[in-house]
C-alpha cells in the first residue's frame, strides 16, 4: 500500500497487466486415456501486457477462440490467472480478499453479451437495478429509490416510472442492455468491460446502446474495456485498439493508427472484413 499513489503518473494508472496468462489443462478424453497421452494445454492467454489510465477506453478485437474473453475474466478476477499480474487502481487482484475484494466488485463492473441471462426473470426492473445498493448495504430506501430512478433515467428508460415495476419479459433486449447498464452504473463504478454488448441486439437499435454506453462512460471518466469481433464498432467506441491473436497480442496502439497503418497481418485481415468508417 505505501506505493500507491505515489506520483501523479501512476495515480492516473488504473490498470496494469503485465504477462498474464491463463493455460487450461483439458480432462483427458476415454480415447486419450486409452493411448496414455495428455490432451495438449490450451493457451488461452498466453502473455497479455498492457495498462489503461483513468477515462481511456481499450477496445479488443480478434477472432473467435483467442483469448478476449477469458482475458477479460482475470480482469475481472472471475477467474485465476495461470501467470502474470493484474493490478487494478494500485492492488494486485491476487491478493484481494474481504473487504478489499468488496470494495473492487464495486469498482469494476461488466456488462454481459446476453442481456435475458444477466437479468433474474422473477426480478422487477426496480429489484434488478437496486440490488447492487443492497448488497453494498449503500443508502436509505429513499435514497436508493432515487439512485434507481436516476439511473434509469441516465440510460433513456423514459418514463422510468413506466419500467419499474416491470419484469424482464416485458422489455426488449436493447431495453434489457439498458437496465443491465444502470444496474452496472449504480454503484459509481471506474472500470467498466463490456463484452460484445450488442451482438445479440437487432441491428437498428445497436448504434443507440453504444451511444448511451459512450456518453455515460465519457460523463463518468470511465475507463472502459470492449470486447467485439467487429473492428469498426471498437473504432467508434475506442481510444486504444488491441488486436488478439492465439492467446497473445499482436498489435496495440491509438485506434485511429491500427485502423490506418496496421502493422500485422492479422489486423489487414480483420480491417478487410468490416466495412470501416471513413476517418473523419
Ligand atoms: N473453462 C475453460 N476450459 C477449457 N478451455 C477454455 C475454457 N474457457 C475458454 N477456453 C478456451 O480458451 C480459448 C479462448 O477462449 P475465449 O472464450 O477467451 O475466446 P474469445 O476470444 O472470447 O472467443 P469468442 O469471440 O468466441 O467469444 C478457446 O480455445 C476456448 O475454447
Ligand atoms: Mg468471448
Amino acid at each position: 500500500m505505501a506505493a500507491r499513489g505515489a506520483s501523479l503518473n501512476s495515480a492516473d494508472i488504473v490498470l496494469s497487466v503485465r504477462d498474464l496468462k491463463k493455460h487450461f489443462q483439458p480432462r483427458r478424453g476415454f480415447m486419450a486415456a486409452l493411448r496414455g497421452g495428455e490432451a495438449p494445454v490450451i493457451k488461452a492467454v498466453d502473455g497479455v501486457s498492457f495498462e489503461l489510465k483513468r477515462g481511456q477506453s481499450l477496445g479488443i478485437a480478434g477472432e473467435s477462440g483467442s483469448g478476449k474473453t477469458t482475458t477479460a475474466r482475470m480482469l475481472l478476477k472471475l477467474v485465476e490467472p495461470t501467470g502474470g499480474e493484474v493490478v487494478f487502481d494500485g492492488d494486485s487482484l491476487r491478493d484481494l480478499d474481504g473487504p478489499d475484494l468488496k470494495a473492487f466488485r464495486r469498482k469494476a463492473q461488466l456488462m454481459f453479451q446476453n442481456p435475458y441471462e444477466a437479468l433474474n426473470p422473477r426480478f422487477t426492473i426496480f429489484r434488478s437495478v437496486v440490488e447492487p445498493l443492497l448488497i453494498h448495504a449503500i443508502g436509505s430506501p429513499q435514497e436508493r429509490r432515487q439512485r434507481v430512478v436516476d439511473a434509469l433515467r441516465q440510460v433513456h428508460l423514459e418514463p422510468v416510472e413506466h419500467y419499474l415495476d416491470k419484469h424482464p419479459h416485458h422489455l426488449s433486449g436493447g431495453q434489457l442492455q439498458r437496465v443491465v447498464l444502470a444496474r452496472a452504473l449504480i454503484l459509481n463504478p471506474i472500470f467498466l468491460v463490456a463484452d460484445e454488448p450488442v451482438s445479440m441486439l437487432d441491428v437498428s437499435i445497436r448504434a443507440g446502446i453504444l451511444n448511451t454506453i459512450k456518453e455515460m462512460s465519457q460523463r463518468l471518466k470511465l475507463t472502459t474495456l470492449y470486447i467485439s469481433h467487429d473492428l469498426s464498432l471498437i473504432q467508434y467506441m475506442c481510444d486504444m485498439t488491441a488486436v488478439m491473436y492465439q492467446g497473445r497480442i499482436v498489435e496495440l496502439g491509438p485506434t485511429a493508427q491500427v485502423i490506418s497503418d496496421p502493422q500485422h497481418e492479422y489486423t489487414r485481415a480483420l480491417i478487410a472484413a468490416v466495412p470501416m468508417l471513413e476517418p473523419r
